[in-house]
């Protein structure tokens, strides 16, 4: 009986526009019909009272009227049902909805995610709603659904943070990893050491852009820090919407703040200030006791405000040079009996892992932890790639994959030329949604070992919540739907038709976002010794409009319809429109026409795997690089020489053979 009712509703089930909820559910059947509501009665079980709360608050946001298990005259019920249920995890829940909306789960976890695809299908409505018949099974793909915020390269108020977890909440991701300390600055209060905080916190200027030589400072003095109250508060906040807060204290590398207020646990004890520029610092933690009892009392106090069983204490980016030099930490490479300096990390790490141990909680740690021996329970994130990841899980730890090709949203989402400044990189929307945690290299039985991923926020070019929240969206969504739904359940395209509906509602929800996921892109075509440029969209149902005398393309100008042949120097402008309204950002680029262009060209040896977006085409479409590098106009060896060869195709006179 049951089993005909499922597909009655399958037949009769169609995708209605505005409806969409990202991260996608995982079972999502509308049988057509719709029927108000304005006026909402909310049941609920005693232990789901915060949620039920927590909702009655976002619906009279929205100008709903809103009460609670009375016997007015608010007839459409949201009853929340929490009873238990076979194989099913925490996080499931259940919508159905006909008349009234009923919201099962396990526990309130589950009814805080069914409210958040409740709010998703509302939207941007206001006051009254059409919702339509729909029955909805929903759990999660992986358990770690992360999102990371660097607040000591550029600090951000606790209002923003709460504002920041609110976005996590809305895509289901579960994990805010908050990275509290670095060498341009200490942003968490140690009652121990007030120092850190009072000297550490505080950094004398910031480097303008990427004015590194010559150095051009701006001459302002930054700090912030958050006092333990407000870290409490945050946490709490955090709590009520079922995501941990991971707090990152950085060690042995990334602690110039914490060495300028106390140089004394550093190798050379000799006066540091916090850095104003960016990088990696020579100037680490020294291996001697006493920094480790100053770490352990730093944790003593994290651990009282953060009850995550993870704690994040970083472990990249940790030069040797100090410890090669310093007495103390030869003088622990013998007594320890350790082979060198990165066998000197692994003591390093692990020393902090039992401490973490013997407090009932875990340490995690970025790649470099693997050096030397990982430590006995510690799990990795792993950044340089997925190759870090793979090695921890084949050693059966816990892994969260954050590899910088498809997880750092700090570098440029589009071309360059019409992005703010980043740190470098290209990481488009849609390479983040192709985005897959699991390796494909990493034997099956081994898969149990990746929690999840997490999307990294690097703070050095973002200085605002505005531009922070123009890097985070809409890749967030993107890696939100990987790690609920999973990854390649469902098309870029379905994603994307669901993304478009969803701008409203992040633009009502006061969120910025990038829309260069409209861009146009230039392909190159080389074909009998010829370059033509293929303009190309995700959007095939918009229009393309370019010009070729560097006027910005309006409505009118010529539409795209076949590649463009580059047989001169040519400036090229395209963007993309939508019944006369344009979309994205302004494709613009420069075509150098030479002897090279669109010849054919082989490599004997391939660039390294990092540097070679666009394969050797790019040495002969007509593009010249810039800085900085953002991918795509590069290639880059490392190792081995670069040794190319281009055919003519006939014997020519070559006045002048260029490269950069
Ligand atoms: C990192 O990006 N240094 C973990
Ligand atoms: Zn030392």
């Amino acid at each position: 009986m049951r089993f005909i009712k499922i597909l009655f509703l399958v037949f009769v089930s169609v995708n209605v526009a505005g409806q969409g909820v990202i991260p996608k559910p995982y079972y999502d059947v509308r049988n057509g019909a719709t029927y108000s509501f304005s006026e909402l009665n909310i049941q609920y079980p005693e232990e789901c009272s915060i949620e039920a709360h927590y909702l009655q608050k976002e619906l009279a946001s929205r100008n709903f009227k809103v009460n609670f298990n009375s016997s007015s005259s608010y007839n459409t019920k949201i009853v929340f049902v929490v009873e238990p249920r076979h194989g099913v995890q925490p996080d499931w829940y259940r919508i159905q909805s006909d008349s009234d909306i009923i919201i099962s789960a396990i526990s309130s976890q589950g009814i805080f995610h069914g409210i958040q695809t409740l709010l998703q299908l509302i939207g941007t409505e206001k006051g009254s709603f059409k919702l339509q018949h729909l029955l909805l099974y929903d759990q999660p793909r992986f358990k770690w659904r992360g999102m990371h915020l660097d607040c000591s390269r550029h600090f951000f108020d606790t209002d923003f943070i709460k504002k920041y977890i609110d976005l996590l909440a809305l895509h289901k991701m579960n994990t805010f990893h908050w990275h509290l300390t670095d060498d341009q600055g200490w942003r968490i209060e140690i009652k121990k050491y007030p120092l850190l905080t009072k000297i550490g916190s505080q950094r004398k200027e910031t480097i303008i852009e990427k004015n590194f030589e010559p150095y051009k400072g701006d001459g302002k003095l930054y700090g912030g820090f958050y006092t333990q109250e407000q870290i409490k508060e945050v946490v709490a906040y955090a709590k009520e919407r079922y995501i941990t807060v991971v707090p990152e204290i950085e060690m042995p590398g990334h602690a110039v703040a914490a060495l300028s207020a106390y140089p004394q646990f550093s190798c050379q004890q000799q006066p540091l200030e916090t850095l104003t520029t960016w990088g990696i610092s020579d100037d680490i933690f020294c291996s001697k006791d006493s920094t480790f009892n100053f770490i352990f009392d730093i944790l003593d106090e994290v651990l009282e405000l953060f009850p995550s069983k993870y704690i994040h204490i970083g472990g990249d980016e940790a030069p040797k040079v100090r410890w090669k030099e310093c007495s103390h930490c030869k003088a622990n490479i013998k007594k320890h009996n350790l082979k060198d300096e990165h066998e000197l990390q692994s003591y390093f790490i692990g020393r902090v892992d039992s401490f973490l141990n013997s407090k009932g909680r875990k340490t995690i740690g970025w790649d470099e932890i693997l050096e030397g021996g990982l430590a006995e329970n510690a799990a990795v994130m792993s950044w340089r790639g997925e190759k870090g990841g793979i090695e921890a899980a084949q050693q059966k730890h816990n892994v969260v994959m954050s590899p910088g090709s498809h997880c750092y949203f700090d570098h440029y989402q589009g071309d360059k030329k019409t992005e703010p400044l980043a740190i470098g990189g290209y990481t488009p929307l849609k390479k983040v949604y192709s985005f897959n945690p699991i390796p494909k290299e990493l034997d099956k039985k081994y898969h149990e070992y990746i929690l999840g991923a997490q999307g990294n926020l690097w703070t050095e070019y973002i200085a605002t919540p505005e531009h922070l929240l123009y890097m985070a969206l809409p890749r967030m969504c993107a890696l939100s739907e990987v790690l609920w739904s999973g990854a390649g359940k469902y098309s870029y395209e379905d994603f994307t038709s669901r993304l478009i509906s969803h701008f409203d509602l992040l633009d009502s929800l006061g969120y910025n976002y990038s829309t260069a996921l409209f861009n146009i892109e230039g392909k190159s075509i080389t074909e009998n010794g010829k370059l033509s440029i293929a303009l190309q969209s995700d959007f095939p149902e918009y229009e393309i409009r370019f010009t070729t005398n560097s006027d910005e393309p309006n409505a009118t100008s010529t539409l795209y319809k076949a590649p463009i042949v580059i047989d001169k120097n040519l400036m090229l402008k395209a963007r993309l429109f939508k019944n006369g309204k344009a979309k994205g950002n302004l494709f613009s680029q420069e075509y150098k026409y030479h002897l090279a262009v669109g010849k054919k060209i082989t490599l004997s040896n391939p660039p390294s795997e990092s540097y070679n977006t666009g394969g050797a085409q790019t040495l002969i479409n007509g593009v010249v690089g810039s800085l900085p590098w953002s991918g795509n106009e590069w290639l880059g060896w490392r190792g081995k020489p670069m040794n190319a060869t281009i055919d003519l195709g006939e014997l020519k006179d070559i006045k002048k053979v260029k490269i950069s």
